[in-house]
């Protein structure tokens, strides 16, 4: 058993209600291999920001366990050896059982979110309860979730959404004790979040998917004053990065995400929490495609890893200073 304050990791409580008060949101980066956790640190003291670096089941396969844990180790240091110390929250994203929340918590994680939102109300307030339970023991906080979000990804999947009935979440959050929660107003996981037909085409031509549901959000946010809300899928797709990659040989077929500017308003809100995934994949993926394409005599891994990690901590920077609002705020 480890505690994640030996590690020098901090909990989310204090982030989120620093982000509340200031209007902005934490960025939640996932990683799944060192050059992502190098991008992600990297990006995040230069700018100052705090983060919540996190780990799904999928990372968990994919990359070890016991591995990716003293990775996470070695981001505090890393950040302490580039001169500035931010606070560096470890979180479970989309823990699917009590047991795999637990086993996170005894080895260190400061943070889990158990996804009960696929289940019946009441089965996902009795295991959000029970994480909670043993979670608070430890002091390590839990995000909860109402409302399901579509999308397709390795261990996390719907193929329809749901929006949050904003009547639930107070008695949600009341029964459960959920220190967070993530709810459904639109956003979805994955690249393809909207299909060309929901959207309409603005003077330059480009595709404007619907607005988020700011009303639900809205609504949330007079049920419960000052509670921290999560969005996932908030992924912004950004073009330049699938052009490049369908120009070096991609076959990326409308792929589109969520506005930069409503992710924005978004953070200005109770939204203190903000998940990317896909961006970070993109940005590697047009990175090494271009590399490829155009030096095809390399085959030093650190000659594309190299150019896919300076890409993916530029994108980083971008979104906590000119999307999240979160550089300077460490
Ligand atoms: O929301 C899911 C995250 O993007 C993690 O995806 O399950 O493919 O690791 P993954
Ligand atoms: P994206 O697929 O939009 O990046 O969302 C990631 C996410 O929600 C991780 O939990
Ligand atoms: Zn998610």
């Amino acid at each position: 058993m480890v505690n994640y304050k030996d590690l020098g990791l901090v909990n989310s409580r204090e982030l989120f209600k620093k982000a509340m008060d200031g209007g902005y949101a934490v960025p939640a980066y996932n990683f799944n291999n060192m050059e992502q956790l190098q991008a992600i640190i990297s990006a995040c003291v230069e700018t100052k920001s705090p983060v919540i670096l996190q780990v799904s089941k999928g990372a968990r396969k994919y990359a070890n366990k016991t591995i990716l844990r003293y990775m996470a180790e070695g981001a505090v240091k890393y950040s302490e050896e580039l001169g500035y110390k931010i606070p560096i929250v470890l979180h479970l994203d989309h823990g699917d059982s009590f047991e795999l929340c637990k086993e996170c918590i005894d080895m260190g994680f400061s943070s889990v979110m158990i996804d009960g939102s696929s289940l019946p109300y009441e089965e996902n307030i009795a295991i959000t309860k029970k994480v909670v339970e043993y979670a608070h023991k430890f002091d390590v906080t839990v995000e909860g979730e109402l409302g399901v979000l579509a999308g397709i990804e390795d261990e996390v999947q719907s193929d329809v959404s749901h929006y949050t009935k904003p009547e639930e979440v107070e008695d949600f959050v009341k029964r459960t004790g959920v220190d967070s929660l993530a709810i459904s107003i639109g956003t979805s996981h994955g690249a393809n979040k909207f299909k060309p037909e929901q959207c309409t085409r603005n003077e330059e031509g480009v595709l404007v998917p619907p607005p988020l549901r700011f009303d639900i959000l809205k609504e949330i946010e007079r049920r419960l004053p000052g509670f921290p809300i999560v969005l996932h899928g908030s992924s912004s797709v950004p073009q330049e990065l699938v052009k490049t990659i369908n120009k070096y040989g991609g076959a990326l077929k409308d792929a589109i995400g969520i506005p930069e500017e409503q992710l924005r308003k978004a953070a200005k809100s109770a939204v203190c929490k903000i998940n990317i995934d896909s961006d970070g994949r993109l940005a590697m993926t047009a990175a090494i495609r271009k590399v490829f394409a155009e030096k095809p005599y390399i085959f030093d891994p650190r000659k594309y890893l190299g150019p896919a990690r300076d890409s993916l901590k530029e994108l980083y920077k971008h979104k906590n200073v000119n999307v999240l609002g979160s550089a300077g705020k460490a």
